[in-house]
């Protein structure tokens, strides 16, 4: 009976799934950058660029710290993420919305790969490969830092861009009523309500 493959093959399968994750990658960042009408949302996808290169590269590195060849396989999950990507990117969307979009796909990413490196450092961590938990920190971090990156520049104005066009009628006044703390609202009653809003 063959033997059963163990953690370690576990890992290194995941280390290939990544390290293929990372090339796709590559590949679809300048595309998402060349569709992104706000300038700091390109760059943003542009500096992740050179760091998914340098992720390839520090993958490298860690199959060798655990004396493997580096090697890809394909993975499913991250082609499966870039194609619904492209098919949003081929909707006739506005440039803000579209933009909210490219940031939307481009989360899912990140968070992809942010779970499939918290799996892969746990496990180096439980297998004693020390070198391998702290160059795939530094990767997580990098994702997380893009993560973050992607979330403060849809709320720093690139989704109340794109709401606006989306409901031009409402950001007037009934949303300023809507966004008053509740106790002065509550202070009105049902008709000066109905009045305020003709
Ligand atoms: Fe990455």
């Amino acid at each position: 009976m063959p033997e059963n493959k163990t953690l370690h093959d576990a890992f290194i399968e995941e280390l290939r799934d990544a390290y293929d994750a990372e090339k796709q990658l590559t590949k679809a960042l300048p595309k998402l950058a060349k569709k992104a009408a706000s300038e700091e949302l390109k760059s943003a996808f542009e500096s992740h660029l050179k760091e998914t290169e340098n992720q390839v590269a520090r993958l490298e590195e860690v199959f060798e710290s655990i004396g493997t060849k580096a090697s890809g396989k394909h993975c499913d999950g991250m082609a499966g993420i870039i194609e619904e990507n492209k098919s949003m990117m081929e909707e006739d969307f506005d440039e803000p919305t579209l933009d909210a979009c490219l940031v939307a796909g481009a989360q899912r990413v990140e968070h992809y790969e942010i779970a499939a490196y918290g799996s892969l450092i746990a496990w180096a961590k439980a297998m004693g490969h020390d070198t391998a938990v702290e160059l795939l920190n530094q990767t997580l971090e990098e994702e997380k830092a893009a993560d973050e990156k992607l979330t403060s520049i849809a709320e720093d104005g690139l989704n109340a861009e794109a709401a606006e066009l989306a409901h031009p009628d409402t950001a007037g006044e009934e949303d300023a009523q809507a966004r008053k703390p509740v106790s002065s609202q509550k202070k009105q009653t049902g008709k000066a309500r109905v009045a305020s809003r003709s």
